[in-house]
């Protein structure tokens, strides 16, 4: 993701006015039943209780070296165009952007001077990803044999201008433009150069082998491949409802609507118990336009695509600027590129794109150990701007749940909940199993109270709220599957501050999400809520406004049960500089101060929580970082006043807010652990099983790299990591690291 002072893609999409703390306080304090909760919950939590309506939880810990310190000096903030390790660690590179699949493509020259489309080469802005090893018969095993698929998902194409020899081209205009979201006029772009920027999106599968030297990838397995925007997929869904899913989904690729075109912008992932991967659409919307002159769609398209940031209406023929990275502007007789135009150019949506928005957007299933399977897009859980989905811990016998994000500002928190109940007979099953748990079952949204519980609100056409929401009229349920923000805002979710990755901590079950940041527009002191309750200016440097540096959040699912619509919450962690004063929290010190936490994950080997960050905010005094954390539980610490201030318009404005907060860390239990080269964000982490390599992702080095006219050359903003030794020198590039502990022990600890 873009740090949130230099993108556009995370403007807030939501209109809608969700009920912001006083106005929750006072309707709480007008219904009795609901005051005796809040007088509950707000006193036991501030004891550092449980409500005894939240019964604590039963162990279902599948950790067996849970940390209970951290075992390696601090790493300090650094400008450096490098990788910073605590002593003792090193790294080197598994792979990079460009780098070849297979032993037919040529090495990458990291000038921009391939001439092949990309299609067979590991794909640029590495995000989320997770390993899957593989068996001797070559099937998906949970046990470390020393050969495994590493999947990663490459997440946009902010920075292609890197990828051509000058820059991006349009007119024949070189390095015009570099913003991922500027405006190109409407001349045509090469094919060549929009196949590289449409191929380097998606997912990359390769094998891996561990060696004398470590793990590295092989490049002749057949295994190594590519999901790229291109690449053909069925849409699943509720058995019942899956003709209407489709209708939604019609175009000139598949009238039916059954088959679709490829997986975009994918950010963070998932990995589900019977060992398949879930790679998830994020910034899909802004990839689209509608050409000058087009006939208008009808109104209610128009509502689902401005809900969801996409362009609504034809361009202006006098002033042709489109949003867009221009794609569609290449001539084809496939619609390769012409499915980038949503245009009405038809005489009906079997003719035309007008639909093809409806197709991204979802969790996409992909069985990384079976070559032929063919990924699924799974509509169950919904429609928005997929930031990761994590798997609460399986329980045999119970329905599965997965928890999402939506990154925008001012989105929202869901949970599917699977009809399906657990049976670990089914590890290993692949697609099929997927059609299992991911078709059928119940999708929620998040509402996060005053009083520190929470509910999950059902998307379903059988509420009223639903179903007579004046804003857009719901069809049937795929409409409201397919429209899972619209359904949302009826229902009254809690607007959040960009919720990015979600995490299950495998001690206790409990669920942490990224709320990476907000700005002055969405966020002021007048503008809280118990749930994201800061406003403030950070104090020096780049003193933005909003909630510059974001906050984690965390939840207890009542009894433990995957199927809870209750929960309670409590405020992990509050990203500070150590001298923002008030605003400092979780009274975070040099050693761990840290902004914008991103990518979120648990170790199952260590129960350590590793939080990366992709930071816009701090970045005059530390490039991005990821630190290691040893949390306690949801209720550990207590209830917190939090002051707010932040002038807004020239003037002045406070405000005070109540929330709950976790029992602070201290260096013993928070301690940053890696800093990033210049312009990157670190997001995406796995493990060996035993714990002793970590595999973590460097994204868009260089980010800032200006784009400049015909003649002028780049000046790169980072080298990395041809500034190491690793591959031609020159531009910057997203990388897989491979981190190990010089003494071969287990990392962190
Ligand atoms: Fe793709 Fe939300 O970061
Ligand atoms: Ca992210
Ligand atoms: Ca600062
Ligand atoms: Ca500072």
């Amino acid at each position: 993701m873009r740090p949130f002072d230099t993108d556009t893609d995370t403007d807030s999409d939501n209109p809608s006015e969700q009920p912001h703390f006083q106005t929750v306080l006072a309707a709480s304090l007008k219904d009795p039943s609901r005051r005796q909760l809040l007088r509950g919950a707000i006193g036991l939590a501030g004891l550092g209780l449980l409500s005894d309506t939240l019964i604590p939880f039963a162990h279902a810990a599948t950790a067996t070296n849970m940390a209970s310190g951290l075992g390696f000096a601090t790493v300090q903030k650094s400008l450096l165009d490098a990788v910073q390790l605590p002593a003792g660690y090193s790294y080197k590179i598994l792979h990079a952007s460009g780098d070849p699949l297979n032993d037919k493509v040529s090495a990458f020259s990291n000038q921009g001077l391939e001439l092949d489309d990309w299609s067979a080469r590991i794909g640029d802005q590495h995000d989320g990803m997770d390993i899957f090893y593989i068996d001797e018969k070559g099937q998906y095993t949970e046990r470390d044999t020393g050969r495994a698929l590493l999947v990663v998902n490459h997440e946009s194409s902010a920075e292609s201008h890197l990828l051509h020899p000058k820059g991006q081209t349009s007119n024949g205009k070189q390095g015009k433009k570099f913003d991922q979201f500027g405006a190109w006029d409407l001349g045509s772009r090469p094919e060549l150069e929009v196949l590289k920027e449409i191929n380097l999106h998606g997912v990359s599968i390769v094998e891996m082998i561990k060696g004398p030297q470590g793990w590295s990838y092989r490049l002749d397995s057949p295994l190594n491949r590519r999901v790229t925007p291109q690449t053909p997929m069925p849409v699943t869904g509720p058995h019942a409802e899956l003709k209407n899913i489709h209708a939604l989904m019609m175009t000139a690729f598949d009238p039916k609507g059954a088959m679709v075109r490829g997986t975009l912008n994918n950010c963070g992932h998932g990995k589900t118990p019977w060992g398949t991967y879930l790679t998830c659409e994020e910034n899909w919307a802004k990839y689209f336009q509608i050409t000058p002159g087009a006939v208008p769609l009808d109104t209610k398209s128009q509502a689902s695509l401005k809900r969801y940031g996409v362009v609504t209406a034809p361009l202006n023929p006098q002033s042709p600027k489109a949003p867009s990275q221009g794609w569609h502007t290449v001539s084809d007789t496939d619609n390769r590129f012409t499915r980038w135009n949503l245009a009405a150019s038809g005489a009906s949506a079997e003719q035309d794109f007008r639909n093809e928005a409806n197709t991204f957007g979802f969790i996409v299933e992909i069985d990384p150990v079976t070559r032929d399977a063919v990924a699924a897009k799974r509509v169950a859980l919904g429609r928005f701007a997929h930031e990761a989905a994590v798997c609460g811990i399986p329980k045999v016998g119970e329905p599965l749940a997965f928890y999402m994000g939506c990154d925008t500002r001012n989105e929202y928190i869901y949970k599917f909940v699977s009809t399906a109940v657990w049976n670990p007979q089914d590890v290993g099953g692949g697609m099929a199993i997927g059609d299992k748990y991911l078709n059928e079952g119940r999708l929620f949204v998040a509402q996060f109270k005053a009083d520190g519980t929470g509910q999950w609100l059902e998307l379903t056409l059988t509420d009223p709220k639903v179903a007579s929401y004046a804003k857009y009229a719901f069809a049937n349920q795929a409409d409201v599957l397919v429209n899972a923000r619209l359904a949302a805002d009826a229902v009254g979710a809690t607007p959040m501050d960009r919720p990015e990755w979600g995490a299950v901590n495998p001690k206790n079950g409990e669920i942490y999400f990224s709320l990476t940041n907000s700005d002055a527009a969405n966020r002021n002191p007048t503008k809280v809520d118990a749930a994201n309750p800061r406003a403030y200016t950070d104090v020096d440097g780049k003193k933005s406004s909003g909630n510059p540096n974001g906050h984690i959040i965390r939840f207890h699912e009542q009894s433990d049960r995957s199927t809870a619509v209750q929960f309670q919450w409590d405020i992990f962690l509050f990203g500070a500089e150590e001298d923002a004063g008030s605003a400092n929290l979780s009274g975070l010190t040099a050693s761990n101060s840290f902004s914008s936490p991103d990518g979120l994950w648990f170790s199952k080997a260590t129960g350590i929580c590793w939080i990366q960050t992709d930071d816009g905010a701090m970045t005059d005094e530390t490039n991005s970082m990821m630190l290691a954390a040893i949390p306690g539980q949801v209720g550990d610490g207590g209830k917190v006043t939090v002051n707010n201030k932040m002038m807004v318009s020239g003037q002045e404005q406070t405000s005070q807010q109540e929330t709950f907060i976790g029992a602070a860390l201290g260096e013993a239990k928070l301690r940053r652990f890696l800093v990033c080269p210049t312009g990157a964000e670190v997001t995406g982490v796995t493990e060996t099983a035993d714990g002793k390599t970590l595999f973590v992702n460097i994204q868009h080095p260089g980010e800032l790299t200006p784009a400049l006219g015909d003649a002028a050359e780049f000046k790169f903003q980072s080298t990395w990591p041809g500034n190491m030794g690793y591959g031609a020198a020159g531009r910057p590039r997203s990388a897989t690291i491979v981190i190990t502990k010089d003494d071969g022990g287990v990392v962190g600890l």
